[in-house]
């Protein structure tokens, strides 16, 4: 492991302390045992180049070949329900990040896909932990940049890279110095404004009057979209009822 600076950051606090390695098991997993050996700062940045064991959402795997971007953004935060926005801010510095560095537009899709042409180039697993009334939150990021990946299928999306879609290579320090910055901002706006998060990501998501199948109460249901709630919560109208799910539940959104 080394511990690298960003030069000439516009950053204040995030990824002033970067813990690069070749190789992790996963950036997220590495975050919690700096976490719990007291060792985490606020705005600390895992990254490194392969992940043997990266994690993605819902217990599934990420997969993490060389030249990709894996990284983790620990931060704390007052412990209060508005933390799934956290989500909402990496997604939109990720799209930030990607457009100035790629001159390439990205969108999200709920809750933490980064799309391209409805295919995935990268994803979000952000997990906490709460002592008291304060939540250090870990926020994994996973970008597929300067390898193939469309021989990669979840069950929602096939998955694509940068080089696939520019056929370029991405300067990976660049992008992450990039995406601190980014981060950074929408972190600051996120603890004064929440209500702007969410409307940026609505603004940067397609998901409005989506069809959905979505789950209620153990039933399966059918639905639409109708938007997201002042806690970034989904509105789902089935028969003319309406649904909020949070993000912690699956549903299956027709593009
Ligand atoms: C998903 O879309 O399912 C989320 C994928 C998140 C992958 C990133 S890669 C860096 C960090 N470390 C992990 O083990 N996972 C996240």
């Amino acid at each position: 492991m080394s511990e690298k600076q960003l030069r000439k950051t516009a950053a204040n606090f995030i990824g002033k302390r970067i813990f690069d390695y070749e190789e992790l098991d996963s950036t997220n997993l590495e975050a919690f045992r700096l976490i719990n050996e007291g060792g985490s700062k606020h705005g600390d940045i895992i990254t490194a180049k392969t992940q043997t064991s990266g994690k993605g959402q819902y217990s599934r795997s990420w997969v993490s070949r060389e030249g990709g971007l894996y990284m983790s953004i620990i931060v704390c935060s007052k412990a209060d329900e508005n933390l799934n926005l956290i989500t909402f801010a990496a997604g939109l510095a990720c799209i930030d990040a990607l457009k100035k560095i790629t001159d390439t537009s990205f969108s999200l899709k709920w809750v933490n896909d980064i799309i391209y042409d409805g295919k995935k180039l990268g994803g979000i697993l952000t997990q906490s932990v709460t002592r008291g009334n304060i939540s250090t939150i870990v926020c994994g990021i996973g970008l597929n940049l300067n390898s193939r990946v469309s021989d990669i299928e979840d069950e929602n999306n096939k998955a694509i890279s940068v080089f696939e879609i520019t056929g370029k290579q991405t300067d990976i320090d660049i992008l992450i110095k990039v995406l601190c910055e980014s981060f950074e901002h929408y972190f600051d706006e996120f603890q004064k404004n929440p209500q702007e998060i969410i409307d940026e990501w609505q603004k940067n998501s397609n998901i409005l009057n989506k069809k959905v199948f979505f789950e209620a109460n153990g039933i399966n249901k059918k639905g639409f979209i109708k938007g997201l709630n002042a806690k970034g919560h989904l509105i789902i109208i089935s028969n003319g009822q309406e649904h909020i799910l949070t993000s912690s539940k699956s549903l299956k959104i027709f593009d």
